[in-house]
């Protein structure tokens, strides 16, 4: 790492392992943050990119009633398949782990108690629903009723998914019970809360400090702080992380909130991480240096959990709050630098979901179409500020004339007659303003992408190394390299000049391919692996995420409260990134270095596709 390598936290929203990923989720958390932690890579920066899948509360127990399956099962089962999902997609996580570790669980108590030793966690008595005909607790995922706050009538008990608002099940309109459909009964229960009013002001001056967010991720953000309350961080339910608190840690019906813990999991995976390379200290340089940046990556829905939730966590862990209060073991820990998120991936109109039955999974995607078609879709056409629909028209179309017939075509034509002609890089003679005009372009795209990507704003990224593209496909269109061709085939007293030319203008274009290439190679590394050996490359390019099988056998320090047992196997997402030989700059290309005949990079689609769908998920015209 050079010197002026910053530290970077890309800290990826975890998945709930209660199902395969379809494409709305990766639209929202997944592509963004790899392009994102790539390009950073590529500047230089010292990424740090983690995630896992989220395996506690209700969205796991209502799972595992469907499925009849024990909930350990079942997280067990999904963890695996998201790990094939998102490994599948490319997606380079430093460390992609889950929630249910020893190592999370005493993370995840560490702060609570210091939080709550800190004045910020305080308990309080609450009303809770149960069911009147079995009087068991009814979790609030299981209680639907309509939004008090914008009237969606499908709002669930913990959080509406229309207007993103956290929610107690007793401020739903008419709740009911999903389990049955009858009306809930509210009793008397006593819960720990998240004293948020005492940590308003702290929270408003971090905000307020915010620059360069999406802005309606900021507008959201700061709306929150109006209503600012204190929230319930334990539950009435068995399935959770014990309240490592006397009387309160051997109850089989208390546990912490999901959410609580989940993103805790963004310092806890960090933590397994140093382990994991044998350098237990090393995730302190992202968590406790102040010159180190964290973004976030995750759907809207999420927006509450990270920009008030997670802050307030840690500035009550850090005793940053009305009530002051002393950090501990785990030192001060720095707030979110920046909330990336985006809006939803739609399907004509209805937002992606598996209950309503409009769904394309990422593994049937994957089978037929391979990552990268689907990565520039998300990057070129996704919900980066407005919730946008998934049409396979457009990714047909997309498909077709973007990558097939500008980017791949490109490539395919230049390192074709550069082979055809020299059969290697050839030899450039002297430029015309043309030529130099193509590497000045180059430059200036290089910048304006790289602007755009070091501030989340995909779309303009992308949109810019395309035009780039665009101008290079003119320059051959110019230069007509194949007229140029026949001049030296016909062997006349020009050949000899003619061939320079020749070189000339072809050097040039294959420079263009390799300047696009680096640019492309965040969005699409799959591709710019191939490009980058089609040009005579050799080694890695743009690295890939492995899949580990691991040992859940970390020490746990101090002791945790209700830890799983040591010797559970599991597989991670890791890779070795530094290896990589693309940096974010142009490389010249070597004269000489031969090259052969090019494999198409992109396969055109068949235009009915986009009237039918694929069979896996056929378009409903009804
Ligand atoms: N599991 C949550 C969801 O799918 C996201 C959790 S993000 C976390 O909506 F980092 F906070 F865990
Ligand atoms: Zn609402």
């Amino acid at each position: 790492m050079n010197v002026m390598s910053i530290p970077v936290l890309t800290a990826v929203a975890w998945p709930y392992a209660n199902g395969p990923r379809h494409i709305g989720h990766v639209s929202g958390f997944g592509v963004p943050s790899d392009v994102f932690a790539r390009y950073q890579r590529m500047s230089g920066n010292d990424v740090l990119m983690i995630s896992g899948t989220d395996e506690h509360g209700t969205p796991l127990l209502v799972q595992a009633d469907k499925e009849g399956m024990n909930v350990h099962d079942l997280a067990d089962r999904y963890n695996r398949v998201i790990v094939d999902d998102l490994a599948g997609l490319g997606l380079s996580y430093d460390l992609f782990t889950r929630t249910t570790t020893r190592n999370h669980y005493a993370v995840v108590q560490e702060m609570f108690r210091n939080v709550a030793k800190n004045g910020y966690l305080v308990t309080k008595k609450t009303v809770g629903a149960i069911s009147p005909s079995s009087g068991r607790t009814l979790p609030d995922r299981y209680i639907e009723g309509t939004c008090p706050i914008c009237d969606y009538d499908g709002a669930r008990g913990d959080q509406c998914d229309n207007c993103g608002n956290q929610l107690d099940p007793a401020d739903l309109i008419n709740p009911v019970s999903k389990v049955n459909g009858e009306t809930p009964k509210f009793v008397e229960t006593e819960h720990w809360f998240l004293d948020l009013p005492a940590l308003a002001d702290a929270l408003g001056d971090w905000l307020r400090g915010r620059k360069d967010w999406r802005p309606n991720v900021l507008k959201f953000s700061l709306n929150l702080l109006d209503d600012i309350r204190p929230r319930a961080m334990s539950r009435d339910i068995d399935w959770g992380i014990p309240i490592p608190v006397e009387g309160w840690q051997d109850r089989k019906d208390k546990r912490l909130y999901v959410w609580f813990d989940a993103v805790i999991g963004y310092l806890s995976a960090s933590i397994e991480w140093a382990y994991r390379i044998g350098e237990p200290d090393a995730w302190r340089k992202w968590w406790n240096n102040p010159e180190a940046l964290s973004y976030y990556f995750m759907g809207k829905d999420n927006i509450t959990f990270h920009s008030q939730i997670w802050p307030a966590e840690l500035l009550g862990y850090n005793g940053e709050g009305a009530k002051g209060g002393e950090e501990s073991m785990l030192g001060e820990l720095q707030l979110p630098t920046e909330v990336v998120s985006s809006e939803y991936l739609t399907m004509s109109g209805s937002k992606f979901s598996s209950s309503r039955g409009v769904v394309i999974y990422v593994k049937d995607f994957l089978k037929e179409f391979g990552p990268d078609a689907l990565r520039y879709f998300i990057a070129a056409a996704g919900p980066e500020n407005q919730d946008t629909d998934f049409t396979w028209d457009e990714y047909v179309r997309r498909t077709n004339q973007e990558l097939a017939n500008e980017w791949g075509n490109l490539v395919n034509r230049t390192v074709s007659m550069a082979h055809k002609n020299f059969g290697k890089i050839p030899t450039p003679g002297t430029l015309t303003d043309a030529d130099m005009e193509l590497r000045k372009r180059a430059e200036e795209a290089f910048d304006v992408v790289g602007k755009n990507l070091h501030r989340a704003r995909f779309k303009a990224g992308i949109s810019e190394a395309m035009r780039y593209v665009a101008d290079a496909n003119r320059y051959i269109a110019a230069q007509a390299p194949w007229q140029i061709a026949k001049t030296v085939k016909a062997g006349g007293p020009d050949a000899a000049e003619a061939e320079e030319r020749l070189g000339t203008v072809l050097h040039t274009a294959l420079q263009a391919v390799q300047d696009a290439n680096t640019m492309m190679t965040p969005f699409m590394p799959h591709a710019s692996q191939q490009i980058f050996e089609t040009l005579g490359g050799d080694g890695i390019w743009a690295a890939q995420p492995e899949i580990h099988e691991v040992v859940d056998d970390m020490p746990v320090n101090p002791v945790g409260v209700g830890v799983p047992e040591a010797g559970r196997s599991y597989p991670v997402i890791m890779g070795d990134y530094e290896v990589e030989q693309a940096k974010w700059e142009r490389q010249d290309i070597t004269p000489g270095t031969p090259l052969s005949k090019p494999k198409p990079v992109f396969q055109k689609l068949d235009p009915e596709l986009g009237e039918t769908g694929p069979e896996w998920a056929p378009i409903n015209n009804d």
